[in-house]
This record gives structure tokens, sequence and C-alpha cells, in this order.
């Protein structure tokens, strides 16, 4: 990753000297400690470009009224929303029309990692600074620090790690999993997946797994439902029929997770007796399910980024050297403790 990152940057830079592929333009200016990051002079109010991925689920619902409660109700400042309505075309062309309105500072959730990593240097060679929430893009076309501020977000790896450690102890290391991932091509899909494969086969960095590994512990099918209810509701009734003999479900969200709880249902299981779930989200109605016994665990992803997005810009602002991960740190919820946060997530 770092190598192929830095061969890319050098690849820009050359372009860049013999004229071809930087374009320095715009009215923010460059900072010039910072190679091509785009300025942000200080001033009293801002317009902010906010491009969502979709409305499909309680966490988009709650990242987008985080960020409309910040900038909007609590500042007065302006922002300009689109609802990409899950469709990465539909997210580039949002951007396009941000861009075209010349906000400030655009702040958003990239829908696919690769697909928007080029949409990233778009935006700074039109002089406006980026912060990319929840969702990062593919370090080897953009660079954060470098083509924009930073990543604020939660560790997708890990938290596919804290759902394969829990799950490796609820079933005493002997499951057959079905995992519902997420959308395809997006960071906390390929990063959940990741985490968890690699904590169960014993190879997940610097975690100390029981002999290395779990190999009892199979995945016997894998498939996105794409972060939604219904869709990890049918995938998980397709896949129930192919695989009678599961034993576990792992859900990269919590949407899904509920999803699968009732293809299980209709399917005569019991799920959280016969059928172990756990997910990632945190969302109220997980915890509903873990203190009704269905769901097993949920790891938290806060989309709460309305606060944290305003407070590193302002430190942007003020010429702070941002670091190029602001890491989001997340809770575990479980039977021992998610009553006590019922009503109080999203
Ligand atoms: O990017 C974060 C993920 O996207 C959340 O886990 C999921 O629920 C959402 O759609």
């Amino acid at each position: 990753m770092m190598s192929s990152r830095m061969t890319t940057r050098r690849t820009l830079l050359k372009a860049g000297a013999a004229g071809t592929a930087l374009v320095v333009a715009g009215r923010a200016g460059f900072n010039s400690s910072l190679a091509q990051l785009p300025t942000l002079e200080k001033k009293d109010s801002y317009v902010v470009g906010f491009a969502q991925t979709d409305s499909a689920n309680p966490w988009r619902l709650a990242e987008t009224a985080s960020m409309k409660q910040q900038f909007e109700e609590e500042l007065g400042w302006t922002l300009i929303a689109t609802d990409a309505n899950a469709d990465t075309a539909k997210q580039l062309a949002d951007l396009d029309s941000i861009i075209a309105q010349q906000p400030d500072i655009i702040i958003f959730p990239p829908r696919e990692s690769q697909a928007l990593a080029p949409k990233v240097l778009e935006i700074r060679d039109a002089g406006i600074p980026v912060i990319l929430i929840d969702r990062d893009v593919d370090h080897s076309i953009a660079v954060p620090g470098e083509d924009y501020i930073t990543f604020i977000g939660s560790d997708f790896v890990d938290q596919g790690r804290r759902a394969a450690e829990w799950l490796a102890q609820a079933t005493g290391g002997t499951a057959k999993i079905i995992q519902l991932e997420g959308t395809t091509g997006a960071d906390p899909a390929i990063d959940r997946k990741t985490g968890f494969e690699d904590y169960i086969a014993g190879t997940f960095k610097g975690t100390p797994t029981a002999d290395g590994a779990y190999p009892g512990m199979e995945i016997i099918a894998s498939q996105s439902g794409n972060f939604t209810r219904d869709e990890g509701r049918q995938v998980m009734e397709t896949l129930l029929q192919a695989n009678p003999d599961v034993t576990a479900v792992y859900a990269h969200n919590d949407e899904m997770a509920i999803g699968a709880i009732a293809a299980l249902e209709a399917a005569g299981r019991t799920p959280g007796e016969d059928v172990i779930l756990v997910s990632i989200d945190g969302q109220n109605n997980a915890l509903d399910a873990i203190v009704e016994g269905k769901l097993g665990a949920t790891v938290e992803s806060s989309p709460f980024f309305g606060p944290i997005s305003y407070e590193t810009m302002m430190r942007f602002v003020d010429g702070e050297e941002i670091e190029p991960w602001v890491k989001v740190e997340d809770r575990f919820f479980d039977i021992n403790n998610a009553a006590e946060f019922q009503g109080q997530q999203f």
C-alpha cells in the first residue's frame, strides 16, 4: 500500500512538473507547506458542500442529520446537501454540481473507494479543500494530507476483527458462517471483510489469536447485501436455502443483520440460539435485538460526523497540520451493556 502510494505520488509530481497534470486554480489559493492542498481563509461563515451516498438506512439519516444540525442549525452556515440515492454515478454528478457552486469546502463520504478517488483530485484542482468522512478513497489514487485534508472515520478493519473475536468466543471457535457484505467497492465493506477473515485465519496483524487461527470457523458463503435491510433479508433467504447447516452470521451492518434475522425466522430458525449473529453499527434496533436475544453483539460505527467535521475544518483554517486519519473510537455492545444504551443511538 505504502509503496504504491508513493509511486503514484511521484508520478503525479512528475506530471505536474511537466505542466501536464496539476492544475493550480480556484479562489482559495494553496498552502505552500502542504503541496497541492487548497487553503481555507478565516471568516465568519462558510458554504459547505455535502454529498451523501444515500438515505436508505438509519445510519445514513443520522449522518445527514448530524451535518445539518452542526452546520445549518448550530452555525447558521449554508450546507449544499445532495443525496446520491445509492448510485455512484449520481454521487459523481452531485459533486460536479456542488463544485460548480464553488463552496468553501466539500465534506463527504465517498460511496466507492476507487470510483470517487479521481473526483477528489478534481475538487483539489478546482481549489476547493476536501475532508472525507466515514468512508475513505483508494490511497494509491488520492492521498490524505496531499490531495485532501484528511479522512475522519472508524477503523473498519478493526471493527471486523472485533466482530470475529466476539464470535469466536460465543461459538467456542466452531461455526459455519454466512457473511453479508456491504456495498461492493465501499471502504467499510472491503475492510470489515479483511479484519474478520484475517482474524479467524490467524493473520490479523498484531492480534494474538489462539493457536494462530480458528480452523473450526468456516465462512461457508459470502455475498453483498448492499448495507440494506431488504437486500440483507433477500440474500440471507437465498444463502440459507443453499446452506442449511449455517450456525452463525456476520453482517457488515446492523440493517443487514436485522434483515437476516427476519429471513431466519421465516425459515423456522431461532436467531440467537441455533444461529448466532454479530454485526456492526450500534443502531437502536440492533440494541433492541440484543436485548431480545436475537442479535449477539454489534460493534459501534458512529454516524455523528457533524461536530468532528467542524472541529477538524477549523483546525485546518487555523493553520494546524492535520493528521491524515482522524480516528473515531467505537464502543461495543452485547448483552452486558445493550439495555443501558437502548434508545440513545440512532
Ligand atoms: O460507511 C459506513 C457504513 O455505511 C455503515 O456501517 C452502514 O450502515 C452505512 O450505510
